[in-house]
């Protein structure tokens, strides 16, 4: 399958972050992999424009509903609309600042369906899980309850970053990674059957260009999701030259 590098820019990136991303374009015309970049929304639509047809965009969350009243929130038909194929949900940290729960996730999974975007559902534990053993039960769990029925490899990719590893400068051994994406594929595959063998597995969490290959050639780890090493042209090319 083909592996994917997808770029989450959190809150950050102003107008002139644009910059990074016309850089990216040239310096990564005909990429090895599928490249995406999901802005906040406010940068979605020129972001989409300044992209071209060699780099996907995406959102960082949407609203389960169409349309209503939600001050403040979008829907997955506003992504599309701004020109995004992808929408992230279930992020650790909305779950944790927005109390987001597996159901929510799941309701936001399939808004990205209705509207015909790939949704990359977020898993993983914390530290504390982690110490306490717990890592493959929690993620299993999530994964349960966050993919909705009927997924399928061409609007679904999970994405595992484990809490503790975002933004920390810390990374989990590859017999973890491996450990962890071996799991999430057999519990995948146990649900949808051969379906699961399309789905691509993300790692996030750190991921940078220096430990990108390894963490690549790592059992069923199927591309990444990437923080602050996507906000600039150069870090992440060097991720996506990893992912060749
Ligand atoms: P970092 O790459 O900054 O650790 O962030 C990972 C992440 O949360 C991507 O969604």
């Amino acid at each position: 399958m083909r592996k994917l590098a997808a770029g989450n820019w959190k809150m950050n990136g102003l107008g002139e972050s644009l910059s990074e991303i016309r850089a990216l374009a040239e310096a990564h015309p005909a990429p090895a992999c599928d490249v995406l970049i999901c802005p906040p929304s406010t940068l979605l639509a020129r972001l989409s424009d300044a992209a071209g047809d060699a780099i996907a965009t995406g959102a960082q969350d949407c609203h389960a509903n169409e349309t209503g009243a939600h001050t403040g929130d979008i829907s997955a038909e506003m992504v599309a609309d701004a020109g995004g194929t992808y929408v992230i949900v279930g992020h650790s940290e909305r779950r944790t600042d927005h109390g987001e729960t597996d159901d929510t996730v799941n309701a936001k999974a399939r808004a990205a369906w209705r509207a015909g975007l790939s949704a990359i559902v977020c898993v993983g534990e914390t530290l504390a899980q982690r110490e306490a053993g717990e890592a493959l039960s929690v993620v299993g769990a999530q994964v349960a309850g966050s993919v909705p029925d009927g997924a399928r490899a061409a609007n679904t990719v999970v994405a595992y970053e484990p809490v503790w590893a975002i933004g920390t400068g810390k990374v989990p051994t590859l017999e973890e990674i491996a450990e962890v994406h071996d799991d999430i594929r057999a519990r995948l595959k146990a649900r949808f059957g051969a379906e699961a063998d399309g789905m691509r597995l993300l790692y996030g969490g750190s991921v940078k260009p220096g430990n990108a290959a390894e963490i690549f050639g790592t059992s069923n780890v199927d591309g990444a999701l990437v923080g602050g090493a996507s906000l600039k042209a150069e870090d992440f090319g060097g991720i996506i030259a990893a992912l060749a």
